[in-house]
């Protein structure tokens, strides 16, 4: 009789520490989930910023030598995602042709990220002026809106190697 007041303070414990542990797991879990959508991290002042530049015809034609330069080998030439360095860094890059990739981020979001860079995403910094910061959110706006077009048709960089 005398091990059973032994054993129930142990199982009480137990009972006790368990709820705990599980309590702890799924925050983890979520952590890790949220990374590619979470742009809780950008400053609301940047967020809310309004994009000066119109998106022309000229304003995406600018933006167009940027992109080869600095974005295609990662993006991809057509925004797919499926650029040359992106494989080989086995990143995964959004598919920006998809119109749903872009539909909840603001023209400042785009921009902070553009210009500061984000988790994978490599700051443009000092390398482009302000305007060509806009241009390119132009840009990556006007790949979601050619529709009709399959990835691997309009991607002229998916040369095999
Ligand atoms: C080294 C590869 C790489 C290069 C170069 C690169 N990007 Fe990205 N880009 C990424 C990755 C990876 C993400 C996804 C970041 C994340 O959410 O974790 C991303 C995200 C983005 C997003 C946000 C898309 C979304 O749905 O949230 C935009 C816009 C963007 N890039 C534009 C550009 C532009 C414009 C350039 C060129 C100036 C560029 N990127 C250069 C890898 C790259």
């Amino acid at each position: 009789m005398y091990r059973l007041t032994l054993v129930l303070p142990v199982l009480l414990l137990l009972a006790l520490a368990l709820p705990a542990q599980q309590q702890q797991s799924p925050q983890n879990s979520t952590s890790s989930a949220q990374k590619s959508t979470d742009y809780s991290t950008i400053p609301v002042s940047a967020v809310r910023e309004q994009n000066p530049v119109k998106p022309s015809p000229e304003s995406i034609a600018r933006a167009k030598k940027w992109w080869r330069l600095d974005c295609a080998m990662c993006h991809g030439e057509s925004g797919n995602g499926k650029g040359d360095t992106a494989r080989d860094m086995k990143l995964t890059v959004p598919d920006l042709t998809d119109p749903a990739s872009l539909k909840d981020h603001s023209d400042g979001e785009l921009y902070y990220v553009i210009k500061n860079g984000f988790q994978d995403m490599p700051p443009e910094g000092d390398r482009i002026k302000t305007d060509e910061g806009w241009d390119l959110v132009n840009y990556v706006h006007s790949l979601a809106k050619k529709k009709g077009e399959t990835d691997s048709k309009s991607d002229s960089d998916a040369k095999p190697q």
